[in-house]
């Protein structure tokens, strides 16, 4: 079931894409309704609380570019080298102010960004070549929740 929200894409299913999973690939999906549009990753990085207790956080969707500002590099593909070479390479860094950004890594030369928000954290990439960030938002459709994707860049 699709439905039509002006300026945003329909993307996934809020619950066939859990805490956990890697980073995904939905350019093929934006392209379907703008074939010019930036290609882009979608991630989900909401950490489940320990105790049980409380209620789970709610879901928290973050969509950024998926070409390098260094040298165009897909930023999804692990290095050849890496144990795990067809999942991107994902990780928490302290910044900072003692801030910790969830980062993604570009296998190619190693720039790093907040995969939150697309900044640059680390070169080669040059300071201020950040990631063009997506506005997501959860939507029910139907009987579900799905996550819907800007078609244009964060200002
Ligand atoms: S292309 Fe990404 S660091 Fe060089």
């Amino acid at each position: 079931m699709t439905t039509n929200i002006p300026g945003f894409v329909q993307i996934i299913k809020v619950n066939d894409f859990l805490p956990g999973d890697p980073p995904i690939d939905i350019t093929d999906i934006v392209h379907r309704t703008d074939s010019g549009a930036t290609p882009r990753i979608l991630a989900r990085l909401e950490t489940d609380k320990p105790d049980g207790e409380q209620p789970p956080s709610p879901p928290k969707f973050f969509s950024i570019a998926r070409r390098c500002t260094h040298a165009g590099c897909n930023i999804l593909k692990g290095s050849p080298n890496w144990a795990t070479a067809d999942r991107p390479i994902v990780f928490s860094m302290l910044g900072e102010g003692a801030t910790v950004y969830p980062v993604i890594q570009c296998p190619c030369h190693g720039s790093r960004f907040d995969l939150t928000t697309g900044k640059r954290l680390l070169g080669p990439a040059p300071p201020g070549a950040n990631l063009a960030q997506f506005e997501t938002r959860i939507e029910t459709v139907g009987e579900d929740a799905y996550v819907f994707v800007a078609l244009a860049a964060t200002a």
